[in-house]
């Protein structure tokens, strides 16, 4: 059985945060929730989480079924911390340790861990380039494991050392508690260090298998907003090329962003400086041009969204044709073939297929026909000051330009709206309506002149 414990109670005092470190996110997901997501991969029985520095807000934000959390209300180090969580764990089970602050490890390489220990207690250590704040793996003269040394107490050939300690640990439940209880504070910073376990360990006479990985990104711990903000360009330079390995055209990895998921068909082009979150989908041969926004939506096979688009909540059908600068919110879906252009508004609202609103509009609770058209500067009023009213036009409606849609209202089939109108009362088919003053030409009528002082 495979339980883990994930320490998260640190104060994170390098973040400069009121935050708790681990609340801190990284492609818009807390950085403890990355950790979790992972440890749910490996299929742990229990997932035990220490927290302390902001514990409820802490406790709060990873509130699961499957997940326990304890209180370390003295922050004395990670060995203190771990031994909040394991007395709670069982004496037959295999324990792996994670940290909250090491959000991108991959459940692959952890699952190298795991198989490892069912022989012997085992460190996840990374081979990296700048080994700067890391503690440091140190050998005996024939390459076995010895210790960690932190680099606090770290000497300067033990500073030298390339290969470091990710944090991560694992070994047999009854151990690492008995390992646990005899880990000391006798150090530069007077904490009860985590890896001192291992130490432990081979002076009771196991040896320690330490497992290797050269993924840098994988392996960094956050300590500060630097690493926070370096780890999080890693994490966006790797999810766009996931997605180009996938068919996807970016027209530049380093300027695309993902905060969340999205499932990209092939021949999918991106333009630069595009922000996707939440769930987003995208099917085949849409183009997404530069400067757009896209959470939670749907854009249907061939669409084009123009640049400068911000598009929440809504379906966008195929073949549509979106922005520059339109904006759709929550409730709108188009139709195939339908077309919102610059500056148009678009709220819980159905485009049938082909309809369009080409400048300046705002359209909202409204159902657009198949074919109709909106003209520029229309209005739905659905909004009385307390409830919302819908707009119902029905096929090859006609909206002249700046025309007011006071809601409740309907235009049936084929009906007309001229220019300028204010609708109040319904349109029958293939009806003009005309809601304006009528037009007054005043002959010899003169300009105001300058006064003269
Ligand atoms: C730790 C390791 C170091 C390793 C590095 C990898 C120790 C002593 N050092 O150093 O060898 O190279 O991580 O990133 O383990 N925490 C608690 N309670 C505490 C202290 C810490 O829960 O009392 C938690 C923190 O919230 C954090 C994790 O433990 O998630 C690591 O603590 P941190 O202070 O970041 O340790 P590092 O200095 O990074
Ligand atoms: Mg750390």
């Amino acid at each position: 059985m495979l339980e883990v414990i994930v320490l998260a109670a640190g104060r994170g005092t390098r973040m400069r945060s009121s935050l708790p470190k681990v609340l801190h996110a990284l492609a818009s997901k807390p950085m403890i929730h990355h950790v979790l997501d992972t440890a749910r991969a490996l299929e742990a029985s229990r997932i035990h989480v220490v927290v302390g520095h902001g514990a409820e807000l802490v406790s709060s934000a990873i509130a699961a079924d499957d997940v326990t959390t304890y209180v370390q209300s003295e922050q004395l180090g990670t060995g203190h911390a771990a031994l909040a969580a394991a007395p709670h764990c069982q004496l037959e089970s295999t324990v792996i340790v994670l940290f909250g602050d090491v959000p991108l490890l991959s459940s692959a390489t952890l699952s190298r861990v795991i198989k490892a220990a069912e022989s012997g207690p085992v460190l996840l250590a990374a081979s990296v380039k700048d080994p700067h704040g890391y503690g440091r793996v140190i050998r005996d003269s024939n390459g076995a494991f010895e210790r960690v040394v932190e680099q606090k107490d770290a000497n300067v050939e033990e500073l030298s050392v390339c290969e470091v300690n990710t944090g991560v640990l694992a070994a047999k439940s009854q151990n690492l508690k008995s390992w646990l209880a005899r880990v000391t504070n006798d150090n530069a910073q007077g904490e009860y260090y985590l890896p001192d376990v291992l130490g432990l360990a081979v002076s009771d006479g196991h040896s320690v298998e330490v497992v290797v990985t050269d993924d840098e990104v994988e392996t960094q711990g956050v300590n500060d907003r630097i690493q926070l903000e370096a780890l999080e360009r890693s994490l966006q330079i790797r999810q766009a090329e996931a997605l180009m390995a996938r068919g996807v055209y970016l027209s530049d990895k380093s300027r695309f962003d993902l905060r969340g998921e999205l499932d990209c068909a092939e021949d999918v082009s991106i333009d630069v400086n595009v922000l996707i979150e939440g769930h987003v989908s995208i099917a085949r041969g849409a183009a997404i041009e530069a400067n757009c926004v896209l959470k939670d939506c749907t854009i249907g096979e061939g669409a084009i969204v123009r640049a400068f688009s911000h598009i929440e909540g809504a379906t966008v059908g195929p073949d549509c044709q979106i922005g520059p600068y339109a904006r759709l919110r929550p409730g709108a879906e188009l139709s195939a073939k339908a077309k919102v252009g610059n500056f148009v508004e678009v709220k819980n609202s159905h485009f049938g297929e082909g309809a369009k609103a080409n400048h300046l509009a705002y359209v909202g609770d409204a159902e657009i026909g198949a074919g109709s058209n909106i003209g520029a500067g229309t209005i739905t009023c659905n909004y009385d000051g307390v409830n919302k009213h819908r707009t119902e036009l029905g096929e090859n409606v006609f909206i002249g330009s700046n025309s007011t849609l006071v809601a409740p209202l309907s235009v049936e089939d084929n009906g007309f709206v001229a220019a300028g109108s204010t609708v109040t009362s319904p349109v029958g088919e293939s009806e003009l309506a005309v809601g304006r003053a009528k037009q007054r030409n005043i002959k010899g009528w003169k300009r105001p002149e300058k006064s003269k002082k």
